[in-house]
């Protein structure tokens, strides 16, 4: 099955930024469906993407959007609701895939690529992220025709430049330069590469024997929250002293966090982070992919100077690629 043309869900986001440059090699049609289309300018500068704005909610629009098309990518994802936007945890993690699935059949489409999390599960655990994610995954497989060739990439936390996990504990850790109270210390990652995730994704695109495979991506390193967070401290020169917090005090800090804007953590990603993040079935090893450690990565854009920072933010905000 050769893919020339792909419809993409979702990515203006992190994973996007990623993934379209690499899918864009000149000869493929890709276009990219986006709620904000003036956020995602930036994509533009590879050759053939086009920007359309949708309601990704629309059964009709999906439909239309996808004919002809031979691939849908599905990088849609919340890690908290939103007071401001009225789409809940089964709104986008479950309605939306299965939507997408029975979209795809009517509109012909032959392959469907859809982003879901490690550890999600829709009979286990307290955390409607990780539950809905599984319950997505559970729809999609059957709301497809048989004639949809459906693969789920199922990431630890992803890192890279423009991440917001490692960034946005460096932004805090800026914020606190005496005394960081981290909540969850003990709960552990394999983060992984997101160049190594859009390797995986490009290597099971068209490729026969990836129909209906959920692939498991880690990174090589098993890290604790404290480690990473410490990890980074050290990657910006920050000296603050990290103080881990008990189970109640976490939980205490998650329900006052998430009242305030921006949520920079709810008491539903206390409750994911009860469910450790790491892989039982190696998804790189099975495609022969050797994944990249923080090492290799991370110095290159978290040590950056506060201005190469700033400058850095401003592209990604004008969708500039200077
Ligand atoms: N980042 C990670 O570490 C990580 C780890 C595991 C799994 N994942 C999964 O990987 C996928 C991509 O992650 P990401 O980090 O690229 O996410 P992201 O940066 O937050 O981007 C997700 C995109 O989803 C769209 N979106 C968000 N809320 C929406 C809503 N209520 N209705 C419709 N569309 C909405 C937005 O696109 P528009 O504004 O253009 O519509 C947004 O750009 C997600 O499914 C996420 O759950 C991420």
């Amino acid at each position: 099955m050769k893919i020339n043309s792909i419809c993409i869900l979702g990515g203006s986001g992190f994973v996007g930024r990623h993934l379209i440059p690499a899918l864009a090699n000149g000869q493929r049609k890709i276009r990219v469906l986006s709620s904000h289309p003036q956020r995602a300018r930036h994509l533009l500068v590879s050759p053939g993407v086009e920007l359309v704005k949708a309601d990704v909610f629309d059964p009709a629009s999906l439909r239309n959007h996808f004919t002809g098309f031979d691939c849908v990518i599905n990088l849609v994802g919340i890690l908290n609701e939103s007071r401001a936007k009225h789409r809940g945890f089964r709104a986008v993690h479950v309605e939306l895939p299965t939507l997408i699935a029975e979209s795809s059949s009517a509109a012909g489409v032959s392959r469907l690529l859809h982003m879901s999390a490690l550890q999600a599960d829709s009979a286990r655990g307290t955390s409607l992220y990780l539950r809905t994610k599984g319950e997505g995954e559970n729809r999609i497989a059957v709301a497809g025709s048989s004639n949809l060739s459906v693969s789920v990439y199922k990431p630890s936390v992803m890192f890279g430049p423009g991440d917001k996990f490692l960034n946005r504990f460096a932004s805090l850790l800026r914020m606190s330069p005496l005394m960081f109270p981290l909540a969850c210390p003990n709960a552990r990652f394999a983060p992984v590469y997101v160049g190594d995730v859009v390797e995986a994704m490009l290597q099971t695109l068209d490729a026969a024997d990836a129909k209906g495979v959920h692939y498991e991506l880690c990174g090589p390193e098993q890290l604790t929250l404290r480690e990473l967070v410490q990890y980074t401290a050290t990657n910006i020169g920050s000296t603050s002293y990290i103080v881990g917090l008990s189970d109640r005090l976490s939980r205490i800090q998650a329900r006052i966090l998430q009242w305030v804007p921006g949520k920079p953590f709810s008491l539903d990603n206390y409750l994911s982070l009860q469910t450790d993040s790491i892989c039982s079935k190696d998804g790189f090893a099975q495609l022969g992919i050797t994944p990249r450690s923080l090492g290799e990565i991370v110095p290159g854009y978290l040590g950056q100077s506060g201005q190469a920072a700033r400058l850095d933010r401003w592209r990604a905000r004008a969708g500039r690629n200077v």
